[in-house]
């Protein structure tokens, strides 16, 4: 199986939409009714508002959003900052459901989105003023490709921003959110993220460690661990094994050998 087919294989649903529906409780849900189960990232919603504070979107900006899942933070962004995204992702039921959730909450306007690789994007050159990607680099072992193609498809001097999963692969325990097993996985330290970046023709001009915030984030579901509750949770939509992935990825927090990092550059 090749690379790209494990990535697909991990993350692929075809009732997904259906699922996601359910869940919201109706066919016609709001942004905020879905924000709950379209945005596969540690902290959701919040995490991904924080991201367009810091990228300074402002309102008729072409954004990429690389590895945009379902597509509920390209939605964000749109609504929240005015701006326009793209989306581009691996796996065919995400976009699928991607557009179907933008044309159901009406937002098609203002995004779009296509299936394909973030290391070899159809998009034109400088076609973007700013791009984000959002946990997808632990999934893309040639993060050099990755990176070469988003400087490539952005404006002179337009922003980047990564919000991902870094530490040491080797102490984490699997399955995690992103993979089944350790040789699936693409983590790296966040100090060669930022070498990768800077290879490619990135600066980096602001990097967070967001241990606190992602601890904070997964105290609800470490209380049902603790309550021995956690196997009886019902799933999110998009993840089998939820229990074992999530406790793992708790583990790895507290163990500081992982922890989401948020990097800048221009
Ligand atoms: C954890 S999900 C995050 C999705 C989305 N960014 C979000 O936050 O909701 C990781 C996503 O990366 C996508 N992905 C992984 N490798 C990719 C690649 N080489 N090109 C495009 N998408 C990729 C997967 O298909 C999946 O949708």
């Amino acid at each position: 199986m090749s690379k790209d087919d494990v990535v697909i294989n991990h993350y692929q649903k075809t009732s997904l939409l259906e699922e996601i529906l359910a869940a919201c409780g109706t066919n016609t849900p709001t942004l905020d009714q879905l924000s709950a189960f379209d945005e596969f990232h540690v902290g959701r919603g919040e995490a991904t508002s924080y991201l367009g504070i810091l990228m300074e979107l402002t309102a008729g900006m072409n954004v990429l959003d690389a590895g945009c899942g379902a597509g509920g933070a390209a939605r964000h962004m749109a609504s929240r900052y005015g701006v326009n995204v793209s989306g581009i992702d691996l796996t065919p039921s995400f976009i699928d459901t991607a557009r179907q959730l933008s044309e159901i909450t009406t937002m098609e306007d203002k995004t779009d989105f296509v299936c394909g690789s973030v290391t070899d994007m159809p998009f034109e050159e400088a076609q973007f003023d700013a791009a984000y990607s959002i946990h997808v680099g632990m999934n893309v072992s040639d993060k050099t490709s990755f990176y070469n193609e988003v400087r490539r498809c952005l404006k002179q001097g337009g922003t980047f921003a990564i919000y991902d999963i870094c530490g040491h692969q080797s102490q984490m325990k699997f399955p995690m959110p992103w993979s089944a097993a350790t040789e699936d996985s693409a983590v790296l330290a966040a100090g060669d993220v930022q070498a990768l970046l800077e290879n490619s023709g990135f600066t980096v001009i602001y990097q967070e460690k967001r241990r606190e915030f992602a601890l904070e984030s997964l105290s609800k579901p470490r209380a049902m661990r603790e309550a021995g509750k956690l196997e009886k949770a019902a799933p999110p939509v998009y993840m089998e094994d939820f229990a074992k992935k999530t406790s793992n990825l708790i583990d790895g927090l507290d163990d500081d050998v992982c922890s989401p990092w948020i990097f800048i550059c221009r």
